[in-house]
């Protein structure tokens, strides 16, 4: 058996589960923590991925700070993404580089299509379907009137909150953001919204400005404070601080 094939005598002493859900509310998301940790039978936590909560590298620095050795990083999604299950365990071992001698972590198995977990959904599904709510009586519509009007902002921020720059420090960056931009006087004309994975993701934690059309990488609170005060407040592109910047259609570009 090769050194990293998955042993069946192997028991963690510590569960990270790691939860993708891009739309999940505070309130559910705490409920669905509070349930794994109550089902959990050993020391356990639980991250979302996505979002502004606990990041990945965080999580298990808190657990080796308690004293875990043997973590199981366990995915929790019906179904679990493919793609982020073929990043995480480079990133795990990427975190592992600098984890505290000894440390042992391991990537678990997807259990969202076992016939188990597809088994209990679909009978507590029936079990329950006394508390089904009847939609006939729920007045029809596709959302209040307040949606149809899109603002008045002059500057549309969108911060990636995508895995991959959530793992690189993105949580932060929308807090961060609204916090300067509220200082600065800015905010009510700069609309701060999450957004999902844009594609560089090796540049991130990234953000996107607009009507500029520049997306830029913010590692730190000085990099947001810079951020604000160039792009925000002074009207300018900031260089330093640019990966990326859209081509307007028919825009001609010098060689
Ligand atoms: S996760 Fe942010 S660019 Fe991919």
């Amino acid at each position: 058996m090769s050194p990293t094939a998955p042993s069946v005598s192997w028991v963690p002493d510590h569960v990270l589960f790691v939860v993708s859900q891009p739309y999940l509310s505070r309130t559910r998301e705490q409920a669905l923590f509070e349930a794994l940790s109550a089902a959990s039978p050993m020391p356990s936590r639980a991250i979302r991925l996505e979002g502004t909560g606990t990041n990945l590298p965080e999580a298990l620095d808190g657990l080796c700070a308690e004293g875990a050795q043997a973590i199981l990083v366990q995915p929790v999604g019906l179904p679990f993404s493919e793609s982020l299950a073929a990043w995480l365990p480079g990133a795990l071992a990427h975190w592992l580089q600098g984890a505290p001698e000894g440390t042992d972590i391991r990537f678990g198995a997807d259990m969202a299509l076992a016939p188990s977990v597809a088994g209990a959904v679909a009978h507590e599904a029936l079990d329950r379907s006394g508390e089904a709510q009847p939609v006939a009586p729920v007045k029809p519509t596709l959302g209040p009137r307040g949606w149809d009007n899109p603002g008045n902002a002059t500057d549309h921020v969108l911060v990636c909150a995508g895995p991959r720059c959530h793992f690189r420090g993105a949580p932060r960056l929308r807090t961060l953001l609204i916090e300067e931009a509220r200082a600065a006087g800015v905010l009510r004309t700069t609309d701060i919204t999450e957004m999902s994975c844009v594609g560089p993701c090796n540049r991130g934690p990234i953000v996107a400005h607009y009507p500029e059309g520049t997306w830029y990488t913010l590692h730190t609170a000085e990099d947001v404070r810079r951020f604000v005060r160039t792009v925000l407040i002074e009207r300018m592109a900031d260089a330093t601080l640019a990966c990326h910047r859209l081509q307007p259609a028919g825009e001609k570009v010098r060689a």
